[in-house]
């Protein structure tokens, strides 16, 4: 039996959803009550999500946590975190607390700098494009004066277009390389807008523009944020050892591209989550924290580490283009909340505490990974569930937990203990 299927998208919800049981799940009633399960009680809220894409059929859920006790720059805060994974709030919690007593964290942006290319080719010579592009550059600006009007209101709009030879790396191929300040939105919509009404404007016979789009490389749209204290302020125990280690761990990241993306993706585990609390576009923030990490030719670390005397000192730089306004960032009930806690941001103060978010991670895996390991921390949140799945009692539960203080913890060794105790019971 065929599964494809004509017009889906002009199917109800509820129609969308009786083709995907019938088709792929045996006409399974549970499926369909799994869905529905999801669905928002409010319709208006529930229309509101299915808008955000097509052929919505449910709603995915994913923990919205929050971590207390950020200091950035003097002022409090607490950050608001969605993801999935079991210790990144609380490993954000522990190392905003850690930080709070040392001065907290620091953070500046150092430029907000967007970039859109329009891409073309072109077959004459060089001299002629400049010529051509050299009369039209007034035009391909008032091109766009319609859509750059507000922004520019705002203080933001298209800050340079230049002509880039790119024949070195592709035969005939060009580019309008087009900056921008966005304010405090991300920018994507306007900057697009912008390119292809440029392009529009410079099109003629002899140049073929094959497309206009932004681009997610921001490295002119950096942010750094640092912590610093006595390297014996850092550690219980044996602090020297502990920084030296610490400096270590991050040297071998900087060294080796294996590490390195572990430990980079460590660094978005803090700030995924919160450009996902506050409705950015954390595949953007991907793209472009890693194409950085790889800007010297070969892929490294995002944050670095230095013991310059007796001062211990750990920060990052990343490119981040972030929003405060547009997007889904008033439009998510929840962002709207996310962004209200953080006391409405401008963009580039949101900029900072991404950045702090993804050190704060950072500092909790290296600080684990170069003392205790890593497992014992997430062994505890694995022992929690394991804990849950079997339906213990919060007596037993607390019973499970003291019993696997200083044991190994598996799914096998829990059961069996779980199983002893009720049965002791
Ligand atoms: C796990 O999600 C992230 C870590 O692997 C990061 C790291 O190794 O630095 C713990």
């Amino acid at each position: 039996m065929s599964k494809t299927v004509n017009g889906f998208s002009k199917l109800t919800k509820l129609e969308k959803i009786d083709w995907l049981v019938l088709n792929f799940f045996k006409n399974d009633v549970k499926v369909k009550q799994i869905l529905m399960q999801y669905w928002n009680s409010n319709p208006v809220l529930q229309d509101l999500h299915d808008d955000f894409i097509e052929n919505t059929i449910s709603n995915f859920y994913l923990p919205f946590g929050i971590a207390p006790n950020f200091v950035i720059n003097d002022k409090d805060y607490t950050i608001p975190m969605v993801i999935e994974e079991s210790s990144v709030v609380a490993a954000a919690s522990l190392v905003a607390k850690f930080w709070s007593t040392r001065g907290g964290f620091k953070a500046e942006v150092i430029s907000t700098k967007k970039v859109g290319q329009v891409h073309f080719m072109f077959e004459g010579t060089n001299i002629e494009l400049e010529k051509y592009f050299s009369q039209k550059k007034a035009a391909l600006l008032n091109a766009t004066a319609a859509i750059t009007q507000n922004m520019q209101k705002r203080g933001g709009g298209i800050l340079d277009i230049e002509l880039r030879d790119k024949t070195s790396e592709l035969a005939n191929y060009y580019q309008l390389y087009v900056t921008f300040e966005t304010m405090d939105s991300m920018g994507a919509n306007f900057i697009n807008s912008c390119l292809e009404a440029i392009a529009n404007e410079f099109e003629n016979s002899a140049i073929q523009i094959v497309m206009s789009i932004l681009s997610n490389y921001v490295p002119e749209c950096l942010v750094h944020a640092e912590v610093s204290c006595k390297v014996e302020e850092l550690y219980a125990e044996n602090s020297e050892l502990f920084a030296q280690k610490f400096v270590q761990a991050v040297q071998i990241a900087n060294a080796e591209p294996h590490r390195a993306v572990t430990h980079n993706k460590g660094i978005m585990n803090g700030i995924d989550a919160v450009v996902i609390a506050t409705g950015n576009d954390f595949r953007a923030i991907e793209a472009g924290a890693h194409a950085y990490a790889a800007k010297s030719g070969r892929y490294k670390s995002l944050t670095n580490a230095s013991i310059e005397n007796g001062i211990f000192k750990f920060w990052i730089e990343i490119p981040l283009a972030l929003g405060t306004v547009g997007g889904l960032t008033k439009l998510h009930p929840l962002s709207k909340l996310s962004l209200k806690l953080l006391d409405n941001p401008s963009a580039k103060e949101l900029m900072k505490i991404v950045a702090v978010a993804g050190l704060a991670q950072n500092f909790a895996a290296i600080r684990a990974l170069t003392t205790t390991g890593i497992q014992k921390g997430h062994m505890k949140m694995h022992l929690t569930n394991i804990i849950k799945q079997l339906g213990a009692s919060d007596e037993e539960k607390q019973y499970l937990i003291d019993y696997f203080e200083h044991k190994t913890i598996t799914h096998n060794a829990v059961v069996e203990a779980y199983n002893k105790l009720v049965g002791d019971n």
